[in-house]
């Protein structure tokens, strides 16, 4: 973290990595914003699955191994494992050993007919899968649309990995946000009752207590803006007066109005989608909602 840290405040546009929004404070904060009425992908997500399962079923086929990199609480999962019989074997990929541990033994209990496999990875890299002497189809599970946080060349990366896992024979299941009216947009990245910012300044306090670095978060403002070149909501963290900061010996000075980056959201049409997949993977299904504000997609392996 100290060694990123320094790095994004010594860029020109200074950043923060969007992977530090997450101790904590940070998981639950976000928990809430999942919740939000203008936060419309995770409500939208959850109801294109639990209106499409026996498509969505139909598309995955007979004996499943599902993956889910970076699975978390693997709590959209449940309604697969809920609904669909064909699931053999879940593994959920997820890089804190201690909550994936504490997670597999609920979901042991919750569907003792299915094989769980948990495995503590980052998923960011090739990931080695313990050998399961088994024929089932590798089906990686990636809602939540996590994917718009990669900037699209560490978005080719990951579909290599993932390409990797899947083998010939299986499919990823993916959920995508997609362009839509700004106005819906840029409201679910402001929210009336300042929950995503919260979740924004909250970056700094987890900073601070990692690496004694001394950021004032009321000394910042959020900010969430559209950037249409790039096709993606920003967060940024404005200075709302100049000050110092310290970090490890080393100070700098943030003009008022300057920003902080923290995050990218990226936002695609379907078809950028089924371009950005292309070298390794073909869209088979597209399921959405009536706006079609969101998107569940099923894509195939292309040959190697
Ligand atoms: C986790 N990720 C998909 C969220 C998003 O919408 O990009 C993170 C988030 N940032 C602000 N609100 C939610």
């Amino acid at each position: 973290m100290l060694t990123e840290v320094l790095e994004g405040l010594r860029s020109r546009q200074k950043f923060l990595p969007s992977k530090y929004f997450y101790d904590k404070e940070g998981s639950r904060l976000f928990d809430e914003i999942t919740r939000l009425d203008e936060y419309y992908p995770t409500r939208t997500e959850r109801s294109i699955l639990e209106s499409n399962l026996e498509d969505i079923s139909d598309h995955l086929g007979e004996k499943i191994m599902l993956i889910e990199p970076g699975s978390g609480s693997s709590e959209k999962t449940r309604i697969l494992l809920d609904e669909l019989s064909s699931i053999c074997c879940y593994m959920p990929i997820d890089i804190s050993g201690e909550y994936l541990q504490k997670v597999a033994v609920q979901l042991r209990r919750d569907y003792p007919e299915i094989t769980i496999e948990p495995v503590v990875a980052d998923y960011t890299h090739a990931i080695e899968l313990p050998k399961i002497h088994n024929s089932a189809r590798k089906i990686v599970f990636f809602p939540g649309s996590t994917i718009g946080n990669f900037e699209p060349d560490t978005a080719m990366r990951f579909f290599k990995v993932i390409r990797g896992l899947t083998g010939n024979g299986g499919g990823l299941l993916i959920g995508v946000d997609l362009k839509k009216d700004l106005n819906i947009l840029l409201n679910a990245y402001n929210d009336s009752k300042g929950i995503t910012a919260a979740f924004n300044k909250n970056m700094l306090t987890h900073i601070n207590r990692e690496i004694g670095s001394d950021f004032e978060p009321g000394y910042f403002d959020h900010s969430a803006i559209w950037n249409e070149d790039k096709g993606r909501i920003e967060m940024h963290l404005i200075a709302n007066r100049s000050h110092t900061i310290t970090v490890e010996g080393e100070s700098f000075t943030i003009e008022e109005s300057e920003s902080i980056h923290t995050e990218n959201s990226y936002k695609y049409s379907l078809s950028d989608f089924s371009d950005l997949v292309s070298p390794w993977f073909g869209v088979r299904k597209v399921w959405t909602d009536p706006k079609k504000y969101f998107s569940l997609q099923y894509l195939s392996p292309k040959p190697q």
